[in-house]
Order: structure tokens, then sequence, then C-alpha cells
């Protein structure tokens, strides 16, 4: 291993769970320091307020708005179109828009909370694009997204690392979702010059480009970097640094990802049912142990191995722990080919640190990968899962994210020496 791998490497080791690790560093936090989970930008910018009757404004909203919202201890709290580990939404969206009707060229904040854009950047002969993809332009939209880590960290500590990567793929997953059923094409970018867009964008060191989603038309011209800087707002209230994940962000922001042909995925969904799906899902919080139908199991592990539309990549091979499939024999695929048969519901109820829909599910699916780059690993995986989710759903079967798990035991489980990235539970 190239020592810059193992420096790497060292940031996933570093965020394991164990059966002694959880017991010692449960996590407890208390609900009442939770820090904002939603940015503002002052007043005196401009705001576009988010018309759903406009294609164009629903393509943006659809990506991140609020679906639900419910009450916890007496006070009320909302749940968005992409689901988030504990429910902490750590990203943000900012977005560029260029050559839109009625709609100046600008960079925008996604202003969740209330629906609407501030425009916190007007463009001139400038853009995102030479950060990203220098010597073009792109007509359309160029959405960003960022973590504000620390409504992570606060709970999670370290290991809010992984659940910031994760919760990145699942927005760019949601707004891949609202580009289909707006009928556009979205390409994902992981590989561009992050560091110099953090400091262009002013967050200093409390938020972080990950990734971005490009929909629009590419054409051959030269725009220049911002000329301005756009000064700091905080996205929480308050704030506490924590250098092992500005570190771990730092090494792989900077690292090449692999690299594939840039290939788009093909999907035949009833956009009305698909955008319902979109609308409602949300993570299953308890199962009724029922089974799935084998030709639906096989349809969600098909569309989740269609490819991603990225020429950065990290190859990501499923694991599924099959507990109630009609037809099939329960044990551990790889893939579709059955490596180990028996019953594992307890002990994979177990490993995902004895959560019981690990263990009531239909399938428990496992995601791993041996990476060039972490953060683009991470990311991926947490798309393949928002798909997971959307087309669970839109099939009626129940799905939800599972990011603890004790690590060395669960990959000793599935016998590989892949890093286990992340976990997902289907069922009924
Ligand atoms: C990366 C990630 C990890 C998660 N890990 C767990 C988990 O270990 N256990 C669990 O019950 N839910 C888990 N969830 C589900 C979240 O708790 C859920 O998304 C959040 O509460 C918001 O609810 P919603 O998905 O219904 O909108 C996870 C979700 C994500 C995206």
């Amino acid at each position: 291993m190239q020592p810059k791998q193992a420096i790497v490497k060292s940031y996933h080791d570093g965020t394991k769970h164990s059966y002694h690790s959880v017991l010692v560093n449960p996590n407890y936090v208390d609900p009442s320091t939770q820090p904002l989970s939603f940015k503002f930008y002052p007043h005196f910018y401009r705001r576009l307020n988010l018309d759903i009757n406009n294609p164009i404004h629903k393509f943006i909203w659809l990506t991140s708005t609020i679906t639900c919202e419910k009450n916890y201890q007496n006070s009320p709290y909302q749940l968005r179109v992409n689901p988030s580990a504990g429910g902490l939404y750590p990203t943000e969206i900012y977005v560029q828009i260029r050559g839109i009707e009625n709609i100046i060229d600008g960079i925008y904040h996604l202003e969740v909370a209330n629906n609407s854009l501030s425009l916190i950047y007007e463009l001139i002969d400038d853009g995102l694009e030479n950060y990203i993809t220098p010597g073009k332009c792109i007509n359309g939209f160029i959405f960003l997204i960022s973590c504000v880590y620390y409504r992570s960290s606060w709970k999670y500590q370290n290991r809010s690392w992984r659940y910031c990567c994760l919760d990145s793929g699942h927005h760019l997953g949601a707004i891949a979702a609202s580009a289909y059923v707006h009928n556009r094409k979205v390409q994902l970018i992981f590989d561009f010059d992050k560091l110099a867009l953090n400091s262009d964008l002013g967050f200093e060191n409390k938020e972080f480009v990950t990734a971005c989603a490009i929909a629009g038309e590419f054409q051959d011209k030269q725009i220049r970097s911002l000329r301005l800087k756009v000064p700091f707002v905080c996205g929480t209230d308050y704030f506490e640094a924590n250098q092992f994940i500005e570190d771990a962000y730092q090494v792989t922001a900077v690292q090449p990802s692999s690299h594939k042909e840039l290939e788009f995925p093909v999907y035949d969904f009833e956009q009305e049912r698909f955008f319902q799906a979109i609308w409602r899902r949300r993570s299953i919080r308890r199962f009724h142990k029922q089974p799935i139908s084998q030709v639906d199991y096989l349809r969600i592990l098909r569309e989740a191995e269609k490819p991603v539309p990225a020429e950065h990549f990290e190859e990501i091979e499923i694991f599924s722990v099959i507990h109630r499939v009609d037809d099939m024999a329960p044990g551990l695929y790889k893939g579709s080919s059955l490596i180990k048969e028996g019953d594992f519901c307890d002990k994979v109820g177990y490993l995902c640190v004895n959560q019981a829909i690990a263990r009531d599910s239909a399938v428990t699916l496992f995601l791993v990968s041996t990476y060039q780059n972490y953060q683009t690993a991470m990311q991926i995986a947490g798309f393949i899962g928002h798909r997971v989710y959307l087309i669970s759903n839109y099939l009626g079967i129940g799905c939800s994210g599972i990011g603890a798990f004790y690590d060395d035991e669960t990959q000793e489980f599935l016998g590989t020496d892949k890093d286990v990235l992340y976990s997902i539970v289907i069922g009924k």
C-alpha cells in the first residue's frame, strides 16, 4: 500500500465501531444543544421564492425540500427528501444558474427552511466552471454539495466523517431523482478544485464542498474564477472544531479517484409514481418480518447496480444477506451468487449494533469497496443507497440506511478484505 493510501485508510480505520467502542462511547448528547440544521444568508441578499408551478423552480425545490413534520419531546422537527444519519442534515446545496430565462445568472444558496434561493453571487465573466470543468462553460445548472460538518460531529464525533460523505451521496441521489422526473440528465463530478472553492465561497473551516452535479450543456469557453470572495456565513449557531474530520477531508479532497467512461443510467419508472416515491420516501423504523418477492428484490438489485453517471468513480460491491425473500435460500450472497447458506438474522442484527431492523428485514445489504479516493467511494455508496431507498419505496417496500455496524466483525462475516462502507435494509 502506498504511504498516502495508508493515510487515507487511517480515516476509515480511525472511525471503526466495535462492540467495545460502542459500549464505552454510546454517543449520548443533550438534544437541547443540537446546532442549527438550516443555513441562512443575511436578509440583504436577494431572494427568489421557489414556485412549484414553475418546472425549473420545482426541479431545484425537489432536490432538498421538507416533506414531513414530526414531534419529538414536544419539539417539532422536519424531515426532508434526502435521508440523513440521525436526521442531522449536514449537507447544503448551492446552485449556479446560467442562461435560464427569467433567472439572473448567479450562484444561489438553496434556503431549505423557506423554499427559496438566496442570490449570493452574480456572474459576469466568472463562475464555478473554472474550478470544476476548466475551459468549459455550463449553460444550465451546477449544483454544489457542501457539508456543515459540526451538525453531525456534534453527535457522532469522528464517525460523522463517514456520515457527511454518505449524506452527501444521498443528496446527489436526490438531485439525480429530481432531474429524472423533470426530464433532465445529471453528471456527477467528484474530482475538482474543492479547496479553492471552499476558500472563495468563504467556508473557512466550518463547511466543505464534497461533490458537484451538472445538469446543463457544456460549451467550449474559458470562464474565470470568482472575481470576488463570498463572505463567510456560519451554517450553525455555534461551532466546535474537529481536527480529525478537517484532516480527513483535506487529504481526501485532493486525491484522484479511479476513472471510468461516462455512462448514463436508463430508467423506465412511471414518472408520477416515481415523484410520489420521492415525496413520500421515509426510513422504515420497524419491520413485520414479512417476505418480499424475488422479482422485487432482483429489480432493486438491478436498479442499484445501474451505471453511476460519473467519470471519477470508485467501484462498489454489494453483499446481500437474505433473510426473507420468496423462492430464495436464506444466506449470504455476493451480487446474485449464494456464498454461505443459513439463517443469519440474529447475527446481522448484532453486527448492526443490535438494531432490530437489520434482523427483521427481508434483506440487509452491505456496500464494500477498495478505493483510490475514500471521499468519492463513500459518496457513491450513499448515491447507490439513495437509489435503493427510492426503488424500494416505489415498489411499496420499506428501506433504511444503516451507518452503525461493527466494522471488523462485519468484514469477517462477509469474508472480504474490502472496507465496509454502508449498510441498507429493505423489507416489509
Ligand atoms: C448515512 C445514514 C446512516 C443512517 N444510519 C441509520 C442507522 O444506523 N439506524 C437507523 O435506524 N437509521 C439510520 N438512518 C436513517 C436516518 O435516521 C433517517 O434518514 C433520518 O432520521 C431521517 O428520516 P427519513 O429518512 O425518514 O427522512 C441513516 C440514514 C443515513 C442517510
